[in-house]
C-alpha cells in the first residue's frame, strides 16, 4: 500500500508524515526507470524518460518529492515557495466537488461527501522559510538520477505597504526574481513562476491576466537565472487573441508555458451555502480535463503561426506542458496530440501515487 497525502490533515501536518525515503534509495539516489517509447522526452531541453510530471502542488518537500521519483514520474515540480515562511489556508484545504466538466472559470460547483475526481483547492500558497526549502532542494537534487528534472516552482510575495502600481510591479518581480535565483543556486534544473493561484486575491496570484506586467516579471527572472529553463504557469485563456497577447509579451523571456493551473469557482455545501466565505477555489481535477486540452491545443496553434510568420527556423520552441485531469494512458496521449510535450498530474496522482507506474504498463503494452 503506497503512502498518500492525508487530506483530512494540514500542509503542515502532511509535511511531518512525509513518506520515508530512506527505504528508496541506492547508493544515495532514487533508481531510474526505463524510458518510454515514442519520442526523445524532455523537459525544456533536458532529456527525461517520459513525459510524466507532477506539478506544482503534491510534492511538498524533498522526500514527498524523491517518493514519487520512486514511482515512475520524471518530471517533479517542487511545491510554489516564497522568500518569507507562510502557513496554509486553514482545513478543509480539499473539498471533493460534483462538478463533471467546467470550461471557464465563475460557475458555482456543489460539494460532494466523496471523491468523484475533482475538488476544490484551498492552501494559499504556503511556504517554509527560504532557509528550509534552498537546503531541502539541494538534498532532492542530489538523489535525483539521470532522466529525472526538479523544477522549483516560486512565487513573488507581495508588499502591501507599496501603493504606488509601478513600484509594487518592480517590488513583485524582484521577489520572483529572487527566489527564482535561490532555487537555481540550491541546484533545481529550472524553474516554474506561478503567474496564476486562483485562490489569493492579490495581483501576485492573475499575473497572467496582465500580459505586460507578466512580461516584465518574466524578463526580471530571466536576468537572474541565466540560461535556466523558465516556464510560467498559467490560468485559464480563452480566446487566440488572448494567447496571443500573452505570448507576445512573455516569449521572449521564457523557455514553456504549464497550463491550465485550475479552473475558479465558488463552492456551495448541499444546502446551498457558499464555502470558503463566498470566495472562489481553484477546481483541479478531471472537471479541468476538458479545458485542459483545448487550451494547449490553442497554444501550440498560436505558437504555430507566429513561428511561421517569423524567418524560418529563427523562432525558439517553446515546451508545453499539459496539466489538468489527467488519470489515465489515453488522457496523456489526447494532450500530447493537442500538442504538449510534457504533461503533468496532480489529483489523480495524489489519490493513487502508483498512477505514473500503471500508465507506463498501459503505454508499455
Ligand atoms: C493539493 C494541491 C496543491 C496545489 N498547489 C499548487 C501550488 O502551490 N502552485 C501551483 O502552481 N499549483 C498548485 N496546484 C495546482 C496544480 O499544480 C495543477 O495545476 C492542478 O491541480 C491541475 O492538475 P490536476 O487536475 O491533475 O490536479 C495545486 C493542486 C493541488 C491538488
Amino acid at each position: 500500500m503506497l503512502l498518500t497525502y492525508n487530506l483530512n490533515e494540514t500542509w503542515r501536518w502532511n509535511l511531518d508524515h512525509a513518506p520515508d525515503i530512506a527505504p528508496l534509495l541506492k547508493s544515495g539516489k532514487v533508481e531510474s526507470h526505463v524510458p518510454l517509447a515514442g519520442r526523445n522526452w524532455n523537459w525544456c531541453g533536458i532529456p527525461t524518460s517520459s513525459s510524466l510530471g507532477i506539478p506544482a502542488g503534491p510534492l511538498l518537500d524533498s522526500r514527498w518529492l524523491l517518493y514519487y521519483a520512486a514511482v515512475g514520474f520524471d518530471i517533479l515540480v517542487y511545491k510554489t515557495v516564497r522568500s518569507v515562511a507562510r502557513e496554509c489556508y486553514p482545513l478543509p484545504n480539499l473539498v471533493p466537488v460534483d462538478s463533471t466538466s467546467l470550461a471557464t472559470a465563475g460557475s458555482t460547483v456543489k460539494s460532494s461527501k466523496s471523491m468523484h475526481g475533482s475538488w476544490a483547492v484551498s492552501f494559499g500558497m504556503p511556504s517554509q522559510s527560504p532557509e528550509i526549502w534552498r537546503y531541502d532542494i539541494s538534498v532532492a537534487r542530489a538523489a535525483l538520477p539521470e532522466g529525472k528534472v526538479l523544477v522549483v516552482s516560486v512565487v513573488g510575495t507581495q508588499n502591501a505597504a507599496i501603493t504606488d502600481k509601478q513600484a509594487s510591479l518592480e517590488q513583485l518581480a524582484e521577489d520572483f526574481a529572487k527566489c527564482a535565483a535561490w532555487a537555481i543556486d540550491s541546484g533545481a534544473h529550472g524553474i516554474e513562476a506561478n503567474f496564476s493561484c486562483p485562490n489569493v486575491s492579490t495581483a501576485d496570484g492573475q499575473l497572467y491576466q496582465q500580459p505586460e506586467d507578466a512580461g516584465f516579471v518574466a524578463a526580471c527572472i530571466r536576468s537572474r537565472i541565466g540560461d535556466a529553463p523558465l516556464v510560467l504557469k498559467i490560468g485559464k485563456v480563452n480566446t487566440a487573441a488572448e494567447a496571443n497577447q500573452l505570448l507576445e509579451c512573455v516569449a521572449p523571456f521564457i523557455s514553456g508555458l504549464a497550463m491550465t493551473n485550475s479552473i475558479a469557482a465558488r463552492v456551495a455545501d448541499e444546502s446551498g451555502t457558499l464555502l470558503f466565505d463566498g470566495q472562489p477555489r481553484g477546481i483541479c481535477g478531471s472537471a479541468t480535463l476538458d479545458a485542459g486540452v483545448d487550451q494547449i491545443q490553442l497554444f501550440r496553434k498560436a505558437l504555430l503561426k507566429s513561428e511561421g510568420a517569423e524567418s524560418q527556423g529563427a523562432s525558439q520552441h517553446l515546451h508545453l506542458i499539459g496539466v489538468g485531469g489527467i488519470s489515465t494512458a489515453d488522457h496523456v496521449t489526447r494532450y500530447l496530440n493537442a500538442g504538449a510535450d510534457s504533461i503533468a498530474i496532480a489529483t489523480a496522482a495524489m489519490i493513487n501515487p502508483g498512477l505514473a507506474l500503471n500508465i507506463r504498463a498501459s503505454i508499455d503494452q
